[in-house]
């Protein structure tokens, strides 16, 4: 067999033949690319260099945010802990605040969606393929906005099983980092897929619990009490944060009498009257299963149903945990 050696029009030719006519690389509408200084609509260069230490070592943080109807939900804490996770790893950002928002803003436009997702990339950047971040001719940033494809509604109307985790739990410090080193969490996502479940959740060496693959989650117990696992050995979601806040409002009418972080232990599952996941594509998801045990009813509750409600209120209502994108037409 001889392998041929292409040149760039070779290259050309099979990029064009080759098409992504896939289900998931239509849903790709624009990319852009530090590297080449502009952004594509075509998901065929939708490329990161191979020696991209983002590639070959997983250098490089991330944040997926979403925006709905023409409103980014969230834009400040994402970016907020973009730069805290960049900063743990000694990683510069290449733009100022300004200039990414306003990278992210010309993107979106160039996708012509109105509802869709921002997957947001800086990596280490190309230069060689050693561990040494010195390498680098210097940090990239690589936005792709995508099309959203929410859960589906059987899912939050008859809620979702999970599962115990067979997969370490990361170190508090990698937790915390939204780095693109993901594999304990692909190995997660794995794991629930093969054993029929929506999600696995992880637990500690001291037996308590922590989070899923890209999702964390709470519970209320019998005493109504709202209760989320520390965040020590968990990455601090955007969306369970605004979950934290917005449940207030449900102790003031008496639905919860509670809302706290703390450790929470395995066996606290089994008492739960509801359980939840949280995170920036499902919102807040009813779990109705553990390992095969009822949460509760067996059905989603009431805290579940107000606190999506609240979540979805404050998607649509331009608060300042939106930025609309209707203003900068
Ligand atoms: C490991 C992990 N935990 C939790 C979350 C939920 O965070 P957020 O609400 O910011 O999407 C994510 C999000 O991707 C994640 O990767």
């Amino acid at each position: 067999m001889i392998i041929p050696i292409l040149n760039e029009a070779d290259i050309q030719k099979r990029l064009q033949e080759r098409g992504r006519a896939d289900a998931a690389a239509s849903s790709y509408k624009a990319m852009y690319s530090s590297w080449l200084g502009g952004i594509t609509r075509d998901p065929q260069y939708m490329f990161v260099p191979v020696d991209d230490h983002l590639v070959h070592r997983g250098d490089g943080v991330f944040e997926a945010i979403k925006f709905i109807k023409g409103q980014i939900y969230a834009l400040t804490p994402h970016l907020e802990r973009l730069h805290r996770s960049a900063g743990l790893i000694a990683l510069e950002i290449p733009l100022d605040s300004e200039r990414l928002t306003q990278t992210i803003l010309q993107t979106i436009r160039a996708s012509g969606l109105k509802t869709g997702m921002i997957r947001l990339y800086v990596s280490r950047g190309p230069g060689g393929f050693t561990t040494n971040p010195y390498d680098s001719l210097g940090s990239q940033l690589y936005i792709v906005i995508t099309e959203f494809k929410p859960y589906a509604p059987n899912k939050y109307a008859n809620g979702v099983k999970c599962g115990l985790s067979a997969i370490p739990v990361k170190e508090g410090f990698w937790a915390n980092a939204k780095t693109c080193n993901y594999l304990p969490n692909v190995m997660m996502k794995k794991e629930a897929v093969d054993r029929g479940l929506d999600f696995t959740i992880s637990l500690d060496e001291s037996g308590f619990l922590a989070e899923s693959s890209t999702e964390n989650f709470a519970l209320v117990n019998s005493r109504s009490e709202l209760l989320i696992p520390s965040f020590t050995r968990t990455l601090r979601g955007i969306t369970i944060t605004r979950v934290m806040k917005l449940a207030e409002q449900l102790m003031q009418n008496g639905i919860l009498k509670a809302v706290s972080e703390r450790s929470l232990a395995q066996k606290e599952i089994a008492n739960a009257s509801e359980m939840f996941m949280i995170g920036t594509t499902l919102d807040v998801l009813p779990v109705v299963e553990f390992e095969g045990q009822k949460i509760g009813t067996g059905k989603p509750g009431p805290v579940a149903r107000n606190l999506s409600e609240m979540i979805a209120n404050d998607l649509k209502s331009g608060s300042d945990q939106t930025l609309s994108l209707l203003g900068d037409q």
